[in-house]
């Protein structure tokens, strides 16, 4: 199964993206991750995304379609992937595109998680991550047992550098401009699943799911 996530930053793209990855054993590739962990550990990738990133703009399509389309060919990615955060520009997504036709195989399901802009700037400033294994946290909607600390390794939460209000502003500026025509580009290849990303969490992956086994 091949998915990708679609939706606004903060719309709950990688906590419904887990989620799917766990039910049905397939890896979660979501590119902010990446260069995330790239940052901190110093990388070449990760100094270059790092400027962008802070900014709240996108990283330029060449530092993430190979990154990708290396990662699609390992052999954990044999029976599918959910990507979270890419494609996030048409270049992307065209380039995604011929990557998979060159080996034959095609994206099954582009599931736009919507929540109005409204909302967002909430959900950011809530939000804490660990840097170390990825898995993030709201300080009302999933706080963890122990206050500032990951439940899952042990490492300290931070927020992140990028959900200040305003680069989350930002942000939000450049999905419109930029991600948001991948909602029509998936529709027109008849891969377009919508679901209500304002539900709760539960909800939203129930709501997932049920298309996905339809
Ligand atoms: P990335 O890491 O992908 O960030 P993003 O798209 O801005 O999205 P977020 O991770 O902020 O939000 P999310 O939708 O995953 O929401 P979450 O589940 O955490 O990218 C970061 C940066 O990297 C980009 O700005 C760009 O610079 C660069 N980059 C990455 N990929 C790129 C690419 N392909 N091309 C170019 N540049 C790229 O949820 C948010 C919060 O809400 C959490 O606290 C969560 O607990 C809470 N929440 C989730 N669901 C619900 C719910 N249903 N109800 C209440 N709260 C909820
Ligand atoms: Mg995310």
């Amino acid at each position: 199964m091949k998915i990708i996530m679609l939706g606004a930053p903060g719309a709950g793209k990688g906590t419904q993206a887990k989620r799917i990855a766990e039910k049905y054993t397939v890896p979660h590739i979501s590119t902010g991750d990446i260069f995330r962990a790239n940052i901190k550990n110093g990388t070449e990738l990760g100094n270059k995304a790092k400027s962008y990133m802070d900014q709240g703009l996108l990283v330029p399509d060449e530092l993430v379609v190979d990154l990708v389309v290396d990662r699609v060919k390992q052999d954990d990615c044999v029976n599918g992937y959910v990507f979270d955060g890419f494609p996030r520009t048409i270049p992307q997504a065209e380039a995604l595109d011929t990557a998979l036709k060159a080996i034959n195989e095609k994206i099954d399901f582009a599931v736009n998680v919507e929540v109005p802009d409204s909302n967002i700037v909430d959900r950011m400033s809530g939000r804490r991550a660990c840097l170390n294994c990825g898995a993030t946290y709201h300080l009302e909607h999933i706080p963890t047992k122990v206050e500032g600390i990951c439940d899952v390794c042990g490492s300290e939460l931070v927020l992140r550098d990028d959900d200040k209000p305003e680069t989350v502003l930002k942000r939000l500026k450049v999905y419109h401009e930029q991600t948001q025509p991948l909602i029509d580009f998936y529709k027109n290849q008849g891969v377009l699943v919508e679901v209500d990303g304002t539900k709760d969490m539960a909800e939203v992956f129930k709501a997932i799911v049920s298309v996905l086994e339809q």
